[in-house]
């Protein structure tokens, strides 16, 4: 396994919209792996192949607290969503220092193939639905201060761009 370069926004990159994976193979379960090591080590609770430069729908999430319960996302589709929608803190790898509140439907149905290439569906609420969606849209060349007004994008923007000047 190994750790992956995880790009930062505002690399034009992250805004790429991902291929569907045609076979989930060992290339895939490769990918699949050094994702979530990259992911367990930043720390962080979920990474899409987008922001690893890898433009393939790839999710890889863990919302478990003691981090034991990772979950494979590969070709991810919305089956069903919720009309309630909830407000939540939302920060990104891909965005570091930058935390603020998006407002999503609370509980999302998804069908996906897991590591082994087997479909499956999953009904995700709560953090898990927060944090599907957000990767979902990294996937669609979305990054989440997207949803945010004018002035505060500019504003992330500009803090990113010097953080990155000084190397951080
Ligand atoms: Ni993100």
């Amino acid at each position: 396994m190994a750790v992956l370069e995880i790009l930062k926004y505002p690399d034009p990159r992250l805004h790429l919209v991902a291929q569907p994976v045609a076979i989930v193979d060992e290339r895939i379960r490769q990918l699949v792996d050094d994702m979530a090591q990259t992911m367990y080590e930043a720390p962080g609770i979920g990474l899409a192949a987008t922001q690893v430069n890898v433009h393939e729908q790839v999710i890889v999430i863990d919302v478990s607290d003691d981090k034991s319960t990772l979950e494979v996302f590969i070709n991810p589709k919305i089956i069903a969503l919720s009309d309630e929608a909830i407000d939540h803190e939302e920060g990104c790898l891909s965005v570091p220092g930058v935390f603020e509140t998006v407002e999503r439907p609370d509980t999302v149905t998804i069908s996906a193939l897991n590591r082994d290439g087997d479909p499956y569906e999953k009904v995700c609420s709560g953090i898990l639905a927060v944090c599907i969606q957000h990767e979902m849209d990294h996937l669609q060349g979305k990054v989440f201060v997207q949803y945010l007004s004018r002035l505060k994008q500019s504003r992330i923007k500009s803090k990113m761009v010097k953080l990155e000047r000084q190397g951080a």
